[in-house]
Order: C-alpha cells, then structure tokens, then sequence
C-alpha cells in the first residue's frame, strides 16, 4: 500500500459527548508506515484515553486547532458527520479542504446533515459514509457499522441491568432461590444477538423475536428461546436477505404475539430495524401499560425513530413505573473498544480505495457505490437523493 503524498488528517470530535476518534496509534503506524503524513489534533483522542505522545510515537504530527488540521491535510478521517463549531458557529464542512477527501460516519440520508453535505459538493469533496459498507465478507474488516452495532448491543443489556432493581443471574440465599431475570431482545441482527450474549453472560433467561428466520436460529444458537411467530418469507425478508416492512396488520398480531411475553418480562431489548428506513414501533403505550412495574425497556433503534411509541431521543425516564431508555450515540460509552474497531475500519476502507496513489471512486465497485456520499461536485448517494426528493 502507497501513501505518499497524502496527507491525513485526524480531528477532535465535536459532536457533544462524542469521545471516539478516528485513528489510534496503531493505525496512525501503518498510514506513517506506508508513506503518508498524518496530523493529528491536540487531545483528539484524550476521550479514548489516548496521549498526543502516544500519536507522536507512531509518526504522527501533532496540531493545535482544527482549522490547521483541515487546511494542511487533503484526506480527513472522523468519526462523525460535520456540524457547527460551538464557539464560532462555522459550519466543519466549510472548513475541510476544497478538492480533500472525506471518510466517517455521515448519515447522509438524515435531514439534519444535507446542509452539510451540500457544502462538501460544493467545495468538490469526494466524501464515503462508513455506515454504507454492505455487509458482505470482502468488507467486513471495514464494516464500522457492524462494530458499532456490537456495541450497542452489549451496552443495551449494561444499561439495563443499571436500571433494574433486582438480580439478573439466579441467587441461591440463605432466605431461598431468587428467581433470574427474565430479559425478552426484539430484534436479532447484530445488536441483538450481542444483547443476547451478554444477557446470557449475565445468568438471564432469555427469550427473542425476530420476523427472519435466519435471525431466529442465530439466537437459538445462543441458547435464547425464541417466541413462536411465523410471518411469511417473502413478506419478511427481502433482497441480501435483509428484513422488510411488513403490511400493517402483521404489525398488529406481532404486538398480540408479544403482550403476554412483555408482561413478564424484567427488561426488554428493542433493536427491529429495517435497512434504511424508519424503525417500526412494536412496542405501544397500552402494551407498556401491562408491563411489571421496575422493569425497563432500553430502546436503541432510537436514532433511526425507535421501537417504542413512548422513547425520548436521547433520555431516559419513567413512564408509569418502567424505565424507558432511548439514550443515543452509545458506542460513545464505550469510547476505549469502539474507538479500537471504528480506527480499523476507517484504516481498512482507505487501504481499499486507494490504488496506485488514486483513489477509487468507480461506482461500479459495490463498496464505493454503497458508501461514495459527494462526488465531482454532486450528492451522488442514492438514499440522501431520495430523502432529498431529488432536489439538490
Ligand atoms: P440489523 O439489521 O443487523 O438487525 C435488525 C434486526 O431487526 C434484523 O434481524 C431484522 O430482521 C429485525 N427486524 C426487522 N423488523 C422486525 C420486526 N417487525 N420485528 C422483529 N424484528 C424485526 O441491525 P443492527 O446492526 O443489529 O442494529 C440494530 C439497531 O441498533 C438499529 O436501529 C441501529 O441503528 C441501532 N444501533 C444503535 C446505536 C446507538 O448508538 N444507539 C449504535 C449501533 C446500532
């Protein structure tokens, strides 16, 4: 792999509370290693506990303010999409480089961000949202999103358990057995199956739903037990085997499916989600009504709207006696790991797209087509185009 003459760029993020960065010293090796220059801003990666020595060590140069490190580098690595800068309320994007290039999480389909993304085509960036890999085998070591998804369904089951005012394991006492807790995980994609893994880590009981059948063996395999619901194939899964929206009434039997088993259960996972869409609610007000109170329900589909009618963005709060958590961003809360796996990916994916010193944007490539974002001046992405209603 060829680097020289690029010179990369590793900001401090600046989303609030976002403590990931976008290189760790290892990554930060390989770029210096293969001919790159690398700037990396002061404290960029204090949030994950990582020293500015630490980057120097590795070959890096490190640089006092953001602006520096946008106008002297021509590639940029960040976690998150660009927004305002809180102090002089500059929009990020109009401080990277005219003609650079852009590589990070962008959720470019999300209204927030098109303000940004206009910007980055108008100052001709070639931009790749990392939350367009596809999730095939060749991409899975640049597959952040994955990573991401990991975590948060780790974090989901920590959280619950933060919010329970019982044990989770069964407790032998010298007063008798206590029962263990009883966790029901709606959803058995990637999160999912780690909320199940680390529930069962944990002592749970543990019970699923999900419409794939896929999806349903994967969490038996864990040792969960899956709740019996059989939606037609061809109205579940759909292309790559991704699960679909299904036609509203079989949202109705699913909730009836799921009522007696919410009503017994001690913390409820929520992670439904269907590829670039709104999340479906599945669990409603009258349903939560029939919950124990103290039990909780840790709602993580909450940046793509939630799976429960009655999740905050952002907060948790009690809801008539059960702890409703919709908090976001929560690979943030795991800032050591995820930083470990999201600086891999972004390592990962810019190894691929450089060839011979080129960069690679060949929409004929399904990974580039999949997460190539601003280009020659233009938004290119498919699903911002549509979120956009085509109107650039
Ligand atoms: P995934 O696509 O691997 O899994 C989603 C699962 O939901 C699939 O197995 C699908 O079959 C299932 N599903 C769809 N409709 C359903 C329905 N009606 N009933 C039951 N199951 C249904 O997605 P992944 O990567 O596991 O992510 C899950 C959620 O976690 C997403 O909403 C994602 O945005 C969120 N997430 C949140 C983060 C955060 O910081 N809050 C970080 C990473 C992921």
């Amino acid at each position: 792999m060829q680097m020289s003459g690029i010179t990369i760029g590793i900001p401090r993020e600046i989303m609030p509370g976002e403590k990931r960065v976008a290189a760790v010293p290892e990554t930060v090796g390989k770029m210096t290693a293969a001919g790159a220059k690398v700037l990396v801003q002061a404290g960029a990666g204090a949030g994950a506990y990582i020293d500015d020595e630490q980057y120097i060590e590795s070959g890096a140069e490190i640089v006092g303010d953001i602006k520096e490190v946008y106008s002297r580098a021509n590639v940029i690595l960040k976690v998150k999409e660009t927004q305002l800068l809180a102090d002089t309320g500059e929009h990020e994007a109009e401080l990277l480089p005219d003609n650079g290039v852009l590589i990070g999480f962008m959720h470019p389909a999300n209204s927030v961000n098109h303000a940004g993304l206009k910007i980055l085509a108008r100052k001709n960036i070639t931009s790749y949202t990392l939350d367009g890999i596809p999730r095939i085998s060749r991409a899975q070591k640049m597959d952040a999103l994955t990573a991401m998804s990991t975590v948060a369904g780790y974090k989901s089951v920590i959280f619950a358990a933060g919010h329970l005012g019982r044990f989770i394991p069964m407790m032998p006492t010298s007063f008798g057995v206590i029962k263990p807790a009883q966790f029901l995980v709606i959803g058995t994609g990637v999160a999912g199956l780690q909320a199940i893994a680390t529930a069962k880590r944990l002592g749970a009981k543990v019970k699923t739903f999900d419409i794939r059948p896929e999806a349903n063996e994967q969490a038996r395999s864990l040792g969960a037990e899956n709740i019996d619901f059989q939606v037609p194939p061809e109205l579940a899964v759909g292309e790559g085997g991704y699960a679909l929206r299904l036609p509203d009434e079989w949202y109705e039997r699913e909730k009836e499916a799921l009522l007696p088993h919410l009503e017994e259960s001690d913390a409820v996972i929520l992670t439904a989600l269907i590829p670039g869409e709104v999340a479906p609610i599945i669990v409603d007000e009258l349903m939560i009504g029939r919950m124990k109170k103290g039990s909780c329900i840790v709602d993580i589909a909450v940046d793509q709207g939630g799976n429960c009618s009655v999740t905050r963005c952002g907060e948790d709060y009690s809801f008539n006696g059960i702890t409703v958590s919709g908090i976001m961003n929560i690979p943030a809360t795991l800032p050591v790991d995820a930083t470990n796996m999201f600086a891999h990916s972004a390592y990962n994916f810019l190894s691929y797209i450089i060839e011979d010193g080129e960069l690679k944007t060949d929409s004929a490539d399904e990974i580039v087509a999949s997460t190539l974002v601003t280009s020659n001046g233009k938004i290119v992405h498919k699903g911002t185009l549509l979120a956009m209603g085509n109107n650039r």
